[in-house]
């Protein structure tokens, strides 16, 4: 069909010369989104949350234009953002969108691949093999292990704790997938104190029990103590952490996954965002042992900085996985060659390879071992310049977390409060052994020096206003 002679049904679905049309508008806006991103306060004012009630409106009978619905949805959703992609947002742990892997997420939402197969998308399958190849090098892990691109480490240890049950049940005798945990043989599952709390989550999701586990006591860094292990069975889940989300603290792999092994136990690692200090030559003796384990959790929304949603889940014998994900052989496919469905809890999915490919093809190993390590000396500096005000930080700074109390918690509270409306930049709060704190994790590509100095003052400057 010729330019003009598009076929136009009244509802704006109209033909792709007036898609392509759509796509210029929506690159320019979300360009100007993100280059007036280092001009606006970090958290959205309430002038912009107020204007979310425009949403509130009722199923419309009629349709809407769709350059007219891009309009409503940039004009008055944008201003309600966070500013998440911008260089000054330091909440929870949340890695920004890299160039290369929006561009890629553009691509991939226009390309509309099902990622579950090679035959409903061959280049999906292609890019999540090779990202997969690639994370399990760029975290020393053996290149015979296999994994799945997950929606985040909530479901990559989901997936992950999939196949140890699935390994610790074999062994016991008892086909998990097919008879289920009724009458199953127990298992035990063992956690540090400070196990994270979507770890919990994803052991209920399987059957095991959020409080059916055994906490190992932590050290004051929030490190399972390796001098604290119980006796360890055979049909035991030993689940280590590679970076606690508050202090980034690594649980000392090398004294428990040996003992553990030797129990006959499965090791799995929740490393949503310590597993990338495997990437930095300068952090990667954090991580020693780590490699020895069964099974890995990771994010590539958070480090690795691709847009939402990405987790990883790794496996050291891809048999374990697919035992757990696979189902009847025959279901869609008349061949299969360890397709994306037979190592993931999902189906249909999207495509989330060609991003998490892209910034690794983007950064490289150099770039991404510069990115962690400019992430972690841009937290080494908050910690020198939160001290030198004055403020007390709760932690060892050994990666991006950082943790400071501006005195009792209720004072912490209100400089946490005075901050998040401020606007500079934006840190949660948390509680750390008992007391307030306001955490900082800086995983962003887009954070340079200027805007760790300009939060810093600002931080400084309203705790100075409240003490
Ligand atoms: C150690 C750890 N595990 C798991 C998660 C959950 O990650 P997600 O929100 O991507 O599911 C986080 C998030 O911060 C984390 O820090």
């Amino acid at each position: 069909m010729e330019d003009g002679q598009e076929r136009d049904d009244g509802l704006g679905l109209s033909g792709p010369v007036a898609t392509a049309k759509l796509l210029h508008q929506v690159a320019a806006r979300s360009a100007k989104y993100l280059t007036e991103l280092d001009e606006r306060p970090v958290a959205p004012t309430p002038a912009a949350l107020a204007a979310l009630a425009t949403f509130d409106e009722s199923m419309p009978e009629q349709g809407t234009e769709a350059a007219e619905v891009v309009r409503l949805l940039d004009e008055v959703g944008g201003p309600a953002t966070m500013a998440s992609a911008g260089g000054r947002y330091f909440g929870f742990v949340t890695g920004g969108a890299l160039p290369a892997a929006l561009a890629a997420n553009w691509l991939a939402g226009g390309w509309d691949q099902n990622g579950f197969s090679r035959v409903s998308s061959p280049l999906a399958a292609a890019l999540e093999g090779r990202a997969i190849a690639w994370l399990l090098e760029l975290f020393g892990l053996p290149a015979s292990g296999g994994g799945a691109l997950v929606t985040g480490a909530t479901m990559a240890n989901f997936t992950a704790l999939a196949a140890a049950r699935h390994r610790v049940l074999e062994g016991a005798g008892w086909d998990v997938e097919s008879r289920g945990l009724i009458g199953a043989p127990p298992i035990a599952v063992i956690v540090g104190e400070e196990a994270h709390a979507t770890l919990f989550k994803a052991l209920g999701l399987l059957g095991l029990g959020r409080d059916n586990v055994i906490r190992v006591p932590v050290d004051d860094q929030g490190r399972m103590r390796a001098d604290a292990l119980p006796a360890i069975p055979a049909t035991a889940i030993v689940c280590l952490q590679a970076g606690n989300v508050n202090s980034g603290a690594f649980d000392p792999a090398a004294g428990i996954v040996g003992p553990a092994h030797a129990a006959g136990a499965w090791v799995h690692v929740d490393g949503a965002f310590g597993l990338w200090a495997a990437a930095a030559p300068e952090r990667a003796e954090l991580l020693t042992g780590f490699a020895e384990a069964d099974s890995w959790a990771a994010d590539a929304h958070k480090w690795l900085n691709v847009p939402y949603d990405c987790g990883i889940a790794l496996v050291r014998q891809p048999r374990d996985l697919s035992a757990a994900m696979a189902m009847d052989a025959a279901y869609l496919l008349n061949e299969r060659h360890g397709e994306p469905i037979d190592f993931s809890p999902e189906s249909s999915r999207r495509m989330r390879g060609a991003e998490v490919w892209a910034a690794l093809k983007c950064l490289g190993r150099d770039g991404l071992a510069e990115l962690v390590e400019r992430n972690c000396r841009h937290a080494a500096r908050f910690a020198e310049g939160l001290r030198a005000a004055g403020h007390e930080v709760l932690n060892e700074v050994v990666l991006n977390q950082v943790l400071v109390s501006f005195g009792d918690d209720e004072t912490t509270r209100r400089v946490i409060a005075a901050v998040q409306a401020d606007g500079t930049c934006w840190c949660g709060g948390t509680v750390w052994r008992g007391r307030a704190a306001m955490r900082i994790s800086v995983s962003s590509w887009a954070t340079a020096d200027e805007d760790v100095e300009k939060s810093l003052a600002a931080i400084c400057r309203l705790a100075a206003d409240i003490r």
